[in-house]
């Protein structure tokens, strides 16, 4: 593969999913929302991409109830399409998660001991940190795993690391999810600040949003099931059935990328075919650049003519 700009490959791709509230039974979320379909298909658009994929990583609120049916029926949709885009599974506790149900649904083993994990993708730590209170939606850690984490974090990553968990360490531009936010934060921030925690993945909010924490940036993935609204109006809090979306999040050396993948039915209405980049990828440097970056070039004129017209084949003379 030629290498087109400035940057090599990134060193680590990983597909950053949250909130699917799978209830059992199939049952539709507030009797309206079937979620099953956008996870469906997000894990096809995944296996479409056929993007590097390493790490699948769930940030939380897996089962809208902890039903057992819930946790089977998501292993049953997401474990084989891990297994064909050749990428591990990390799973990550929300509130609406039971550590019990959850432990033993996901792992085989019933615990109430929270759900903190470390998973290797090949030199790049990925952290999942259970942030639930049992019985509450808010967010809270304990001593115990703020001491386990200060441990973990004490042996850098070759390639660094990612920390996943539910409630993200960022103020809520929807004020009344303030009251479920993240308890404590300043420890935390005690803990992964000056550490190899090179990004933070989290969900929650049920829309996209990014931020800083400690020195760190935080990436919040919208959901896959609803979405929250953040323009609502001041004070209301507003569920919608539109805009569910995925993260991409491509690792290189020194810098990480956070991509919104909408996983919304859509319509193609331009673009052009691998085999274009692979003939872009024969040309010289300057060649491509006067192929595919000048304004006169026939391919440009080309997609200009197509303009009303997306059938068009675009083909690069
Ligand atoms: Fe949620
Ligand atoms: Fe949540």
């Amino acid at each position: 593969m030629v290498q087109l700009g400035q940057f090599p490959p990134a060193r680590h791709v990983i597909a950053h999913i949250s909130d699917t509230h799978f209830l059992g039974g199939g049952r539709e979320l507030y009797g309206t929302v079937d979620t099953d379909p956008p996870l469906v298909h997000a894990l096809e658009l995944l296996g479409r991409s056929n993007l590097p994929i390493e790490a699948l990583v769930f940030t939380g609120d897996l089962a809208d109830l902890a039903e057992p049916d819930a946790y089977a029926r998501l292993r049953s949709i997401v474990e084989p399409a891990a297994a064909k885009i050749g990428a591990e599974i990390v799973w990550v506790m929300g509130n609406h998660d039971e550590r019990p149900a959850y432990s033993q649904g996901l792992f085989g083993h019933e615990t109430t001991e929270p759900q903190d994990r470390v998973e290797m993708i090949g030199g790049l730590r990925i952290i999942s940190l259970d942030s639930t209170v049992p019985g509450y939606h808010h967010g809270a850690l304990l001593d115990s795993q703020l001491d386990w984490l200060r441990d973990v974090l004490a042996e850098p990553a070759a390639d660094g690391t990612l920390l996943a968990l539910h409630h993200p360490p960022l103020p809520s531009p929807v004020e009344i999810m303030a009251i479920l936010e993240l308890q404590n934060m300043q420890r935390l921030a005690d803990v992964v600040r000056g550490t190899d925690v090179r990004g933070i993945l989290a969900g929650h909010l049920h829309h996209a949003m990014s931020g800083m924490f400690a020195g760190i940036p935080v990436s919040v993935a919208a959901a896959t099931c609803y979405t929250i609204d953040a323009s609502a109006p001041v004070g209301s809090l507003l569920g919608v059935d539109g805009a569910q979306s995925i993260n991409l999040v491509h690792v290189y050396d020194d810098q990480i990328l956070h991509s919104v993948v909408p996983v919304n039915e859509t319509r193609p209405v331009s673009g052009f075919p691998d085999s274009v980049l692979d003939r872009l990828g024969q040309l010289s440097f300057e060649e491509r650049i006067e192929a595919f970056s000048s304004k006169t070039s026939t391919f440009n004129l080309a997609e200009v003519e197509s303009s009303g017209a997306p059938e068009v084949d675009h083909t690069l003379e």
